[in-house]
Formats: structure tokens, sequence, C-alpha cells
């Protein structure tokens, strides 16, 4: 993670320095004094390089004078049309094109505060690494930035705005350490353990082990828990931040919250996924490490509500189980009870997400009685061969929260797609044995047919389910995420519910 701090608007004697324009603007502030210190060398290098500060436009000078190593010119497009996603893909393209040097300052001339935090944001993400395991990483391989600094009109406000949003970033980087993290190390146990951390800024947690379980009968969960070596869990995180205590009783002590309709986030935490049983192929398994970033995403985001103190009360919960091939493995052919009573024929146990869901979305409408429900899944390849890797997948049974979460997407750039559900993906999942099976009837529609599983497991509560398997890893570098764990999902909900929840 880079320091990033901010000062008053004032040309850098050295290191590097990104300026983000708007199009077609004649260059004051910053960039006039820049010009003058290179003898109006900075308005012939734009001229030259054709850079009419269009959004996605960039120019580099190199050793321009003025003690500075590079000056780039980032685009930002009509500073009208300038949205909060913009800036912090500016602030993320400018903070790339920085890496290489030890001290770095990224100014926005006129820009409102607000706006720079959001680029200070971009930039922050950007940066991100998972270097852990990298222990002979040479020196010229690592990015050298230590130092970066945001130069306002405004420096004091732009602190101030960049605060929350520091915390939300802390939520993402959390997620993607969780996402990167290979299976051997983050078994369900230990990212459970990872989710205790949360103590410290004020999330109650709890942790169920296979015997709670078993108690609150989850027999779809444990099922799929049954063939691997490792425990599964379920991890419960409270964050009270709009329930007010009791008032003070006779023993002077404050009784403890409840929360009062919170809004619930669940995960499907799969710390691998071989397919049981119905053993995936061989080539691309690795990528079913990070079948828990549903779980991780979860986890991050409420990171990000009781780091930024969110108004809002709100609870997290995650199924965290591994899906493994052994003599103790569940069979194809098997038949579960659900938490809910409802039994399940197992026809696939490589359809095992839905399996996890199931109960914990079944135990979180029951217990916590939700304002709305959202959960997120690695859950099927179908949703990637609909969407690519552009947009999650989207299903709800109720169009306000699916409407807020489109609007959210927009807003944050975490986009998703709204996908169907109805009676006759429904009746695919109907069985001849048990109250219903694991798969639609072949692969057309996998993502649909998974989604109604789930559903099954939804009484009247509004719900969301986010099928985001084809967004938690990106294979190659993004405008705000570096290839590898993106974080996806940490920024759409943290928005959902700062647009419509908070006090
Ligand atoms: N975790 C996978 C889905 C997945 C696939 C996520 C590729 C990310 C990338 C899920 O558990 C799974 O195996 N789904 C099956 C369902 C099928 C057996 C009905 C699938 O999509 O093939
Ligand atoms: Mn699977
Ligand atoms: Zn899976």
């Amino acid at each position: 993670m880079i320091d990033i701090a901010f000062a008053r608007m004032e040309l850098p004697k050295s290191g590097a320095l990104a300026l983000l324009l708007g199009e077609d603007e004649a260059h004051t502030g910053l960039a006039a004094a820049l010009d003058a210190a290179l003898a109006g060398g900075f308005t012939r290098a734009l001229a030259a390089a054709d850079f009419k500060g269009k959004r996605g436009q960039s120019a580099v000078l190199l050793a321009p004078g003025a003690g500075l190593d590079r000056v780039v010119a980032i685009g930002i497009g009509k500073s009208d049309e300038l949205t909060a996603h913009h800036a912090e893909t500016a602030g993320a393209t400018a903070v790339a094109a920085l890496m290489k040097h030890e001290t770095a300052a990224i100014a926005g001339d006129g820009l409102a505060a607000p706006m720079l935090a959001h680029a200070a944001l971009g930039a922050r993400l950007r940066t991100y690494r998972f270097d852990k395991y990298r222990t002979t990483l040479k020196e010229e391989q690592k990015p050298k930035l230590a130092d970066l600094t945001i130069l306002s009109d405004d420096s004091a406000a732009a602190r101030t705005a960049y605060a929350p949003l520091a915390a939300l970033a802390a939520g993402v980087e959390l997620t993607r350490d969780l996402v990167s993290e290979p299976a051997n190390i983050l078994t369900p146990e230990e990212m459970a353990d990872r989710a205790k951390s949360l103590k410290s800024l004020g999330v109650k947690v709890e942790i169920f082990d296979r015997r709670d379980m078993e108690k609150l009968g989850f027999g779809a969960l444990l099922g799929v828990a049954m063939g691997s070596a490792c425990e599964p869990r379920m991890v419960v995180m409270q964050w009270l931040g709009a329930s007010e205590p009791e008032p003070t009783g006779k023993s002077g002590k404050k009784t403890k919250p409840i929360p009062k309709d919170p809004v619930v986030f669940v995960g499907k935490g799969v710390t691998f996924d071989t397919g049981g049983i119905s053993i995936k192929p061989a080539a691309g398994m690795e990528d079913m490490k990070w079948d828990m970033a549903g779980a991780g995403t979860v986890i991050g985001l409420m990171a990000a509500l009781a780091g930024r103190k969110a108004r809002v009360d709100a609870v997290g919960l995650v199924g965290l189980v591994e899906n493994m091939p052994s003599g103790t493995a569940q069979r194809p052919g098997d038949i579960v009870k659900s938490a809910s009573g409802q039994t399940i024929e197992v026809l696939n146990t490589d359809a095992e997400g839905r399996l996890v869901l199931a109960d914990v979305l079944w135990y979180a409408q029951n217990r916590f009685k939700p304002r709305f429900m959202v959960d997120l899944a690695t859950l099927t390849g179908a949703i990637i061969v609909a969407l690519g890797h552009e947009n999650a997948g989207l299903f709800a049974n109720n169009d306000d929260l699916a409407n807020r979460l489109i609007e959210a997407g927009t807003y944050t750039g975490e986009t998703v797609w709204r996908m169907p559900l109805g009676e006759a993906y429904d009746k695919q999942i109907n069985c001849d044995i048990a109250d219903m099976k694991n798969l639609g009837n072949g692969r057309a529609g996998g993502a649909v047919t998974a989604a109604q599983f789930l559903q099954r497991f939804v009484n009247k509560t509004p719900w969301a389910h986010l099928d985001i398997a084809g967004m938690a890893w990106a294979s190659k570098d993004g405008a705000v995420a570096p290839k590898g764990a993106t974080g996806y999902g940490v920024r759409l909900l943290d928005r959902l519910v700062a647009a419509h929840y908070e006090q």
C-alpha cells in the first residue's frame, strides 16, 4: 500500500508529476506554472503529441527540465461530465505512469476536492500488489513509488473527502488479499480467522463450526464439506452503525444493540473447488482457488463499512468449505436435507456453490429479517459465456433493489447486467426423487437455473444474487485493478449502502 498525502498546489521541484487536464481548456494554475518553468515547453510538447485533454488521452514528457524526471498529462474530458469513476480511472492511469519514480505528485487544476479524492482512490487501487510469496524479486522488478502526493487548491477538503475512501480501499485490498491467497494457505478455518480480525474495527464476529452447523441442519453445506480434510466454517459479521445502544439500564451498563432491519450480504466461500467426485479437468483448475471470492468480497465490504463507520446496520455471512473428491466425499445421486427442510438430489458435485448458499441464505433470512439480502458467488461458468468479464450477472426478485444495484454499478464502474428469473427456468430443477436437483437441463441457461435454485431458499425478502464468476479475477490489467484479484463488488455494494441505506 502506498502512502498518499495531500498538499497545496505548487510545482514540485523534483520527482514525477501527473496533471489531470480537461478537454480544450486553457492551462492555468499549475499547468501554466509548469509551462513557464519549461519556457513554453509544456504547451509545445502537448501540441506535438496532439493532446487535447480528451478522456483516455495521455502524453508523457521525459526529463522535461525544471528538475522534474517525468511529466504526464492525463486527459479527463469535459470537466462538467466528469464522474467519480472517471476521476478514479484518471488517478489510476496517472499512477501507472508514475510507478517507476520514488516520489510523484498528481495535480488536478480546478478539480473539486471530492473528485481529487476519487482520483486518489483510483491511484491507490491501481498500485495494489500481492508480492508476499515473491522471495527472489529483484530490485528493478519492484515498483519504486513510495510517496504519492495529491496537489490541490483545497488540500484540506480533498484530504477529508479521501478519509472514507481510504477505508473503502482498505476493504478492497483485504478482498484482493483473500482472493489471491492459494488454497493450501487459505483454508476455511484460516479464512474465518482472517474475518475475525474485523473485530478491531468494531465488527462483531461469530464463527460456526461443523457441530454448530449440524445443529442448524445445514445438510446442503455440510454435504459439500464431506470430502475435504479441512473443517468447514460459517462466519457471521455484524456492523451496527445505525442502532443506538439501548438507554443505560439500572446497572449503568449499556445493553448490546441488536440490528434493526439490517442490510445483509451473503458470500460463497469455496476455498478450492475441484468439482468433487464430478471432478473438473486439470487445465485451469488452479483458478478455483478464487472460488471463495463472493465470501472474500463480503468480508472486505464489512471492513469498508466498519472502517468508514457507515451509519447502517449491516450483516455479512459467509459459508466456507473446500470441495474435494475423496473416500468420504459426497457422491452424484446423494440426497441431502437443507436447513430449510427442502431436500436436494446432488446430481453433480461440481454445482456446489448453490448448496453452500442455500443454507446460509436460509439462515440469514430467518435470523436477521433483512431489509434486503444480496448474495455474491463465483457460481457458474455459464455467466462468463453470457456476459464475459464486463458485467456481473444480476438476478433479483425486487425491481427497486435491482435498479439501485444497476445505478451503483454505473457510479462505481463495477457494472451489473440484469438477467431473468421465471417459472419456466424454475421447473428445470424439479426432481423425481427429491424436492429439487442441483442442476438444470443441460448447459443452456446454466446461470439462470443456478439462480432459480437459490431463489427456492428465499421467501419474501427483497433479494439479489450477483454471479461474479467473470469479475473476481482478471487476466490483464484493468482501469483501477492490476491483473489478478480485482476486489470486484466491494465498491459496488458500499455505494449501494451509501446511496440508499444510511441514516
Ligand atoms: N465455481 C464454479 C463456477 C466457475 C467456473 C467460476 C469458472 C469461475 C470460473 C462452480 O462451482 C461450478 O463448477 N459450476 C458448474 C456448474 C455445473 C456443474 C452445473 C459450471 O459452471 O460448470
Ligand atoms: Mn463447482
Ligand atoms: Zn464452485
